[in-house]
């Protein structure tokens, strides 16, 4: 199969293009939208009544379905012969991106880069240490995403990306402890997340031989 196709899919130019880099710069620049936009929103103080506040939320959101993203391209392959290999990549970027802005978000807006503050605030708000392990699980990932790390550390890159897989259990409970009340739609993105967990725990359940080595 060839690295992206999508069966019954678009025309072979249109195939074609999808899978030249161009459309993976393309990728970055549209999903990095949304950001300039709102920071945009946020110098002309549009962002309601507390713009901090909705500033980092909305950068954590955005973090977190990416990293969905990034991890839904292997079952969207095996369940719909739908292969967007080449876009995990940039997903996992992406989802990286977005979290490092919205850390800095926080340090910058919500702390002032007083670190002082910050022991306080983690006594007061433990949902932030799931988010620095997050980060901590992340950092690696982005780190080791080159050509070249892929190369030098051959199966021990696969194994270390099952990090995104501890990522994704952090995050999501950085996400629901973010909220002091029931949030529907943050329970959606989570029951999401915790699907595409169980998929993946089934999977390799299924083909001890992928667990050994992927
Ligand atoms: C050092 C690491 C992190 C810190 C200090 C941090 C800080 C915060 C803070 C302060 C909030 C609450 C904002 C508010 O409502 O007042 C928040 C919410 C959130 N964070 Fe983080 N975060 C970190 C890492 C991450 C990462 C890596 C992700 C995702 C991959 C993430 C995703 C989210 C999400 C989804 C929310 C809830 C957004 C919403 O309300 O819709 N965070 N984070």
């Amino acid at each position: 199969m060839s690295p992206l196709s999508v069966r019954g899919g678009p025309s072979s130019s249109l195939k074609r293009w999808l899978k030249s880099p161009a459309a993976r710069w393309t990728l970055y620049f549209v999903a990095l939208c949304p950001a300039a936009w709102w920071f945009w929103l946020g110098a002309q103080n549009r962002l309601g009544a507390d713009p901090v506040r909705a500033f980092e939320e909305f950068l954590g959101l955005w973090a977190y379905r990416f990293l969905l993203a990034s991890l839904l391209i292997t079952p969207l392959r095996i369940a719909f012969s739908i292969n967007l290999i080449v876009y995990r990549r940039v997903l996992g970027l992406l989802c990286f991106s977005y979290a490092v802005m919205h850390v800095l978000a926080y340090l910058a807006l919500d702390l002032r880069f007083d670190f002082r503050i910050f022991g306080d605030d983690i006594t007061k708000r433990p949902f932030l240490v799931f988010g620095m392990l997050t980060l901590l699980c992340l950092s690696p990932l982005a780190l080791t995403s080159t050509n070249g790390a892929i190369r030098r550390l051959g199966r021990n890159w696969k194994k270390l990306h099952r990090l995104a897989y501890v990522a994704l259990v952090t995050a999501s409970v950085h996400f629901l402890m973010a909220f002091k009340t029931w949030h529907t739609d943050a329970a959606l993105f989570v029951a999401f997340g915790m699907f595409l967990l169980i998929f993946r725990g089934v999977r390799s359940f299924q083909n001890p031989k992928r667990r050994r080595v992927a």
